[in-house]
């Protein structure tokens, strides 16, 4: 997408010293800075401390997480043992994004096939650049189908505004391009659609207030930022048309794990009688899990997250504490959103219900 009329994604290989390059979004929205992951260590810190976050975009830096670790081994009798430790290592950062594993699994699978670390690095830099490039298709395909949902509540309003409300950083920042929860959004919007977007600020830290709100702000979509609790009351006074999220654990029956107080909004929707979709590529499925409470591992974060805010005072970036310094915090960081609160999934393949059957319909490959 575009940043100040300059092409960016937030990962990418540099053509000419060959390491990978991402945005560093602890730093948006007061600052565009770049950080390079040249060792396993920098892209286990630049996932755990959230450089780079959302689902396929973890999984994407997982992948070329792969390609850094097979620079950094050097040959020798262990060197198999030593890269494949490494590649757990990486795989293990994250709990709930499904993508890292999957991404990491992925590209592993294909330089199995390799005898020497040289081929293994080359088939893990090609392997991580085709992920980027598939979650990036997806996201578009997302895009297409969650437009025609836009569309319908644009003309039923005959053309006025549609409000939609979105939990956390779904979009761009978070999946190499597009987004999932904002790809409709942006496709709507190009198609000429009055959209204006409701931003949750997404506590503890602010990934609506700081990423969704600079993006769309670059791309000229309104938007306002309200405070987690205020979805609520929006729905009841008529100010939300839809709502469209991500999600970071889709299982097999469509129950959604996505950023903590999600859940909250579904209920909220579901009071309301608003449509609640969740929008996804399939790398976000976990088609080995059925029940979303059970099977599904929610991160337990830094309770420092909670009693302190970072924000931006006279140009320096600062952290201050909010809370009684001896208080103790808690910090889940995803909730569990069961498929019968979900109106639909929008998915590269379509609009599904967030049922078994329906999902196999569009994925009959996962029986
Ligand atoms: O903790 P984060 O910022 O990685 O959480 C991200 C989310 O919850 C997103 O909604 C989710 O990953 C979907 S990204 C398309």
């Amino acid at each position: 997408m575009k940043v100040d009329g300059r092409q960016m994604r937030p990962i990418w290989l540099d053509e000419i010293s060959q390491t990978v390059k991402v945005i560093d979004q602890r730093q948006l929205p007061h600052r565009l800075v770049i950080a390079e992951l040249t060792t396993v260590d920098k892209v286990i810190t630049a996932i755990q401390d959230m450089y780079v976050r959302g689902a396929p975009l973890i999984g994407a830096t997982g992948a070329y997480g792969v390609y850094v670790a097979a620079l950094n081994t050097r040959v020798s009798s262990n060197d198999e043992a030593f890269f494949l430790k490494e590649c757990d290592r990486i795989k293990s950062v994250r709990p709930t994004a499904v993508n890292l594993a999957w991404a990491v699994d992925t590209v592993l699978a294909e330089v199995s096939q390799n005898e020497t670390l040289a081929d293994k690095t080359n088939t893990a830099k090609a392997a991580a650049a085709r992920i980027a490039e598939l979650e990036a298709e997806n996201c578009r395909q997302i895009g297409v189908a969650g437009l025609e949902l836009v569309k319908a509540v644009s003309e039923a309003k005959n053309g006025d505004t549609v409000h939609i409300l979105t939990h956390c950083n779904a979009g761009w920042l978070a999946c190499v391009e597009y987004g999932t929860a904002t790809a409709p959004i942006y496709a709507a919007f190009e198609k000429g659609i009055d959209v204006h977007v409701w931003v949750d600020e997404t506590r503890p830290l602010n990934q609506g207030a700081r990423l969704t709100a600079w993006e769309l702000g670059k791309h000229g979509i309104k938007h306002t930022i309200v405070t987690d609790n205020a979805g609520g009351h929006l729905m009841q006074h008529g100010m939300v048309d839809m709502v469209i999220v991500g999600t970071d654990r889709t299982t097999r029956t469509g129950d959604v794990a996505n950023k903590i107080g999600t859940y909250l909004k579904a209920l909220a929707a579901r009071d309301n009688d608003i449509p609640f979709y969740v929008a996804l590529p399939s790398s976000t499925f976990d088609w080995q899990a059925f029940d979303g409470l059970k099977d599904i591992p929610i991160e337990e974060r830094d309770p420092n997250e909670v009693r302190y805010v970072q924000g931006d005072d006279a140009g320096s970036l600062r952290k201050v504490l909010i809370s009684p310094p001896d208080s103790s915090a808690a910090n889940p960081a995803f909730d569990v959103t069961p498929a019968n609160l979900v109106t639909g999934l929008i998915t590269e393949r379509g609009v599904c219900r967030a049922d078994e059957n329906d999902i196999l319909r569009l994925f009959p490959e996962h029986p």
